[in-house]
């Protein structure tokens, strides 16, 4: 239940609640136990006041000798005898059971006394009765204020404690409002502001996510999370169409680039080969070597510009089913020889029965041959070419391109399908490879993924939908990042 904000929120209400209840309940017990002292003392002042009366009619009888005087006082003493043995249990309880035995044998002695003279007529009393007589007496009354005076302190006492209530209650009443209050603030308030910043932030470019350490899964921990990863995908969604449209205004300029140097270059290739077939006799053997060098460095440039060609094509090539084993092994032979030149080891782990994809062959082509060749230039002292092809979920079969070379930065991890970024010498590399590899992917409704480690080796993953099912781009993708 604490789970929760509300579950929290309702935590503290409740307990307030049963507090203040309780409160209630021992204010009406302390009322009722007022009145309850109240009604007692009541009869205290009876007692008290038949004992008056009976002493008044002692001093009567000691001053005129008159037995009227006696019977009179012997009533009284009657009435407050019974008014005690009534209030036995409550006056043993406010003084002990000792005290109140101790009032009843001065009751009974002083009761001696008067009946001694009533029965016998005699109107002489003697001094010594008359002594005992007062003192009996003024042990009664002293008694019975005694009794009186505890129970007024115990009132008093009592009035004491219902004053005290009304502060207990303003005290829960606050305790359960700054509880309240914190909970609002602390799981509330400051993880919305923590959001609200967040999001500024995005606003701006800046997708990290938020930074909210949960100490239990409530309703924030829930929006938080959702928002993360929402932010994620808005994150991953931007860096493909930068990728996308990068790719495509390059492709736009890089095409009418091409084209213009195409035909010259074919022109000087060309020449040169007429040179070479035509004048072979006549040509010295120095020269011939300078020919020879034009017709390989104008290969060389033939096969940048066929690169940019094929970076900036934009029409959309026939597909056909294909079998990606086929795809692979084709294009496997075309490495075969550098492979063998570089001693480099091939492990070929393709799946039976996979399913058939759709496709350009020569396309597809194209995307293994740019990931053998990266990773053949990354292991120049021979390693391990792996090349896997699985069936990876009902909709992608993914195929692993993995070698044990130099390995990839992490600062260059997120630059090398951008057209032109390479990390060769110049006039080694175009940087062209990843970025038409990542288009043709694309094109064929699939992703990328590299895993990398410096020092370790690479590991690119094509992942590209079978045919069955042609979903659209996003459909059933994994979350990760795809370049
Ligand atoms: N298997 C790999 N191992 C290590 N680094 C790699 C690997 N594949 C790509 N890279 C890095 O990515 C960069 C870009 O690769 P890309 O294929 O786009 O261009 P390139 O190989 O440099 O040139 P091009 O392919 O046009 O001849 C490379 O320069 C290299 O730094
Ligand atoms: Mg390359």
């Amino acid at each position: 239940m604490l789970n929760t904000i509300r579950g929290r929120i309702i935590a503290v209400l409740i307990l307030g609640l049963a507090v203040l209840l309780l409160i209630t309940a021992i204010n009406f017990w302390n009322v009722f136990s007022v009145n309850e002292k109240i009604r007692i003392i009541e009869n205290y002042d009876d007692l008290f006041n038949d004992i008056l009366e009976v002493r008044r009619y002692e001093k009567n009888f000691i001053l005129y000798k008159n037995v009227n005087d006696l019977k009179e006082s012997l009533e009284y003493l009657d009435k407050a005898e019974d008014l005690a043995r009534r209030l036995a249990l409550n006056i043993s309880e406010l003084v002990g059971s000792e005290e109140f035995d101790h009032f009843m044998s001065s009751l009974h002695s002083y009761r001696q006394v008067i009946v001694k003279y009533t029965v016998s007529d005699n109107d002489q009393i003697s001094q010594s009765d008359i002594t005992l007589m007062r003192s009996r007496g003024k042990e009664l009354i002293e008694f019975v204020s005694r009794f009186i005076d505890i129970k007024r302190k115990r009132i008093h006492r009592a009035l004491s404690r219902s004053v005290v209530i009304p502060f207990l209650f303003l005290l829960i009443f606050f305790t359960v409002i700054i509880l309240t209050f914190r909970i609002v603030v602390r799981d509330i308030f400051q993880p919305l502001q923590l959001i609200e910043r967040t999001t500024k932030e995005i606003a701006q470019g800046n997708f990290s996510p938020i930074d909210y350490k949960a100490r239990t899964k409530d309703e924030i921990f829930d929006l938080v999370t959702a928002f993360n990863k929402m932010a994620r995908e808005i994150d991953e969604g931007q860096e493909e169409l930068v990728q996308s449209r990068k790719i495509a205004a390059l492709g736009t300029f890089t095409a009418g680039v091409a084209h213009e140097i195409n035909n010259p270059l074919n022109n000087i290739y060309l020449t040169a080969e007429a040179l070479i077939e035509d004048f072979e006799q006549q040509i010295p053997g120095e020269a011939k070597e300078l020919v020879l060098d034009i017709l390989y460095q104008s290969e060389r440039a033939a096969e940048v510009v066929g690169n940019l060609l094929d970076f900036s094509r934009s029409e959309h090539p026939s597909y056909t089913e294909l079998s990606v084993d086929d795809v692979i092994q084709r294009t496997v032979k075309l490495v075969k020889n550098q492979l063998m030149l570089t001693g480099i080891n091939l492990e070929m782990e393709i799946a039976s029965g996979l399913p058939e994809i759709k496709g350009a062959q020569r396309h597809l082509q194209q995307v293994f041959l740019n990931l053998f060749l990266n990773a053949i230039h990354a292991m120049p002292n021979t390693g391990e070419l792996t090349v896997s092809a699985t069936t990876y979920s009902s909709e992608y079969i993914r195929i692993d391109v993995k070698d044990t070379g130099v390995g990839i930065r992490a600062e260059d991890l997120e630059r090398i399908f951008d057209p032109f970024f390479t990390t060769k010498g110049v006039g080694r590399g175009t940087g062209l490879g990843l970025s038409v590899t990542y288009g043709i992917v694309k094109e064929h409704g699939g992703y990328i993924e590299v895993a990398s480690e410096v020092g370790k080796g690479s590991t690119f993953s094509v992942f590209l939908p079978v045919v069955a099912e042609r979903p659209e781009e996003q459909d059933g993708r994994p979350n990760s990042h795809s370049g």
